[in-house]
């Protein structure tokens, strides 16, 4: 069966039929960098940021993640004391919630080449916030509240590192970061429910 008489380069011609320089790289360019990397994944020549750094600071962001899970979920199991009933379900929503933006954080590590370190070695060195039992209920919520503040620190320095660099990245880190300034908000309303502010 001989082939469709559509070429594919008279297809692309049409994308360049301006004098002027374009303003993307033409089709071939793009087509041929593509193949010279194609062991790389999605990372392309047009990736501005560095890709060894960008790996890091997720890898660091999933540890935290982790972490803010972990100590979410002994909350939960620990939480005692009449208000209980009103703020345990929120720790084990927040916990879930941690969770998913690991699972979301390891994804994008793979996406860039790299690979997500879920070792438990070193898990609480590599974390930014820190796992704090908390003794009664109000030392639980406190110690979130300190941990998304500085979830939420992280997450705009990251933010602002990966401007014009990675979009993709940038913009999943925006979305947990929104998710982070909630929780934050959630913990804040408990304490002032809890009258101790
Ligand atoms: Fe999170
Ligand atoms: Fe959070």
């Amino acid at each position: 069966m001989s082939s469709p008489a559509r070429s594919p380069a008279k297809a692309e011609s049409a994308w360049l039929t301006s004098n002027d320089t374009p303003f993307l790289s033409d089709i071939e360019t793009l087509r041929k960098r593509a193949r010279n990397h194609i062991d790389q994944g999605p990372v392309t020549e047009g990736y501005g940021a560095d890709v060894a750094v960008v790996v890091k600071l997720l890898n660091e962001a999933l540890a935290t993640e982790i972490i803010c899970t972990l100590r979410y979920r002994r909350h939960y199991f620990m939480a005692k004391g009449i208000h209980a009933e009103a703020v345990a379900p929120e720790f084990l929503e927040h916990a879930t919630e941690e969770q998913q933006h690991a699972d979301q954080i390891a994804e994008r590590i793979v996406q860039l080449g790299g690979e997500p370190n879920f070792s438990p070695e070193g898990l609480a060195t590599r974390s930014h916030a820190e796992y704090v039992e908390g003794g009664s209920l109000i030392e639980m919520i406190k110690e979130d509240l300190v941990a998304e503040r500085i979830a939420i620190e992280s997450y705009l320095e990251m933010i602002n590192y990966l401007e014009g660099k990675d979009p993709t990245t940038r913009r999943m880190l925006e979305e947990i970061l929104a998710k982070e300034e909630e929780h934050a908000d959630d913990l804040n309303s408990l304490l002032e429910g809890l009258q101790v502010k």
